[in-house]
């Protein structure tokens, strides 16, 4: 079963392949934002990694990161676009409090959205 360490908040056992943005609020219980409920649209699912970045890369991750500006910050990942099959360790550097969002958004589906295409 692959740890998630989430920095300043602990180390949790997670489902194998379950959504990163979904460990994130259920075993971390963290405000994670997620504003566009996990579809790679609003980037506020980002997390930055310190360890056990996943080497492959949704191309809807890929572009949205890319056409906001995001994409060369080394670590910068979106955890709705993730599955934690590994050892991860990130800093949650997105979250409701301190935002002025009314709420962190929809809940993401139990599977990525919309379909990966890896890259
Ligand atoms: S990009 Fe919106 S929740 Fe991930």
């Amino acid at each position: 079963m692959p740890q998630l360490t989430v920095e300043g908040v602990g180390t949790f056992f997670v489902p194998a392949g379950k959504r990163l943005v979904l460990v994130l609020e259920d075993e971390a219980k963290i405000d994670q934002l997620h504003s566009c409920g996990g579809h790679a649209r609003c980037t506020t699912c980002r997390v930055k990694f310190i360890s056990g970045e996943p080497t492959k890369v949704t191309q809807a991750e890929r572009s949205i990161l890319a056409a906001r500006g995001l994409g060369a910050e080394a670590g910068l990942r979106l955890s709705c676009q993730i599955t934690c099959d590994h050892d991860m360790r990130v800093m949650a550097i997105s979250r409701l409090a301190g935002s002025g969002k009314e709420d962190v958004g929809p809940r993401p589906a139990d599977i990525i959205t919309p379909p990966p295409v890896w890259t």
